[in-house]
């Protein structure tokens, strides 16, 4: 997973869950595919999960981790 913004591009993980990255403008996953950012937070997930990756749907919260 890759980033791209402006140079404050945060990124925080939350405990058993995603990555809350703020100010980011592009997401690009591992597959090379570049998602749009839209909205100044986002949650990127990590549990691999998701239905709608890169982008956590809190599936995370129904599962067990890995
Ligand atoms: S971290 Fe939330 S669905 Fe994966």
């Amino acid at each position: 997973m890759r980033l791209s913004g402006p140079d404050d591009v945060t990124v925080r993980s939350c405990p058993g869950g995603p990555d809350l990255v703020r100010g980011a403008t592009l997401v690009v996953d591992d597959d090379g595919v570049q998602h749009e950012v839209t909205r100044p937070v986002v949650a990127i997930c990590r549990c691999d999960r998701s239905s709608r990756m890169p982008w956590c749907d809190s599936t995370h919260k129904a599962v067990r981790p890995r």
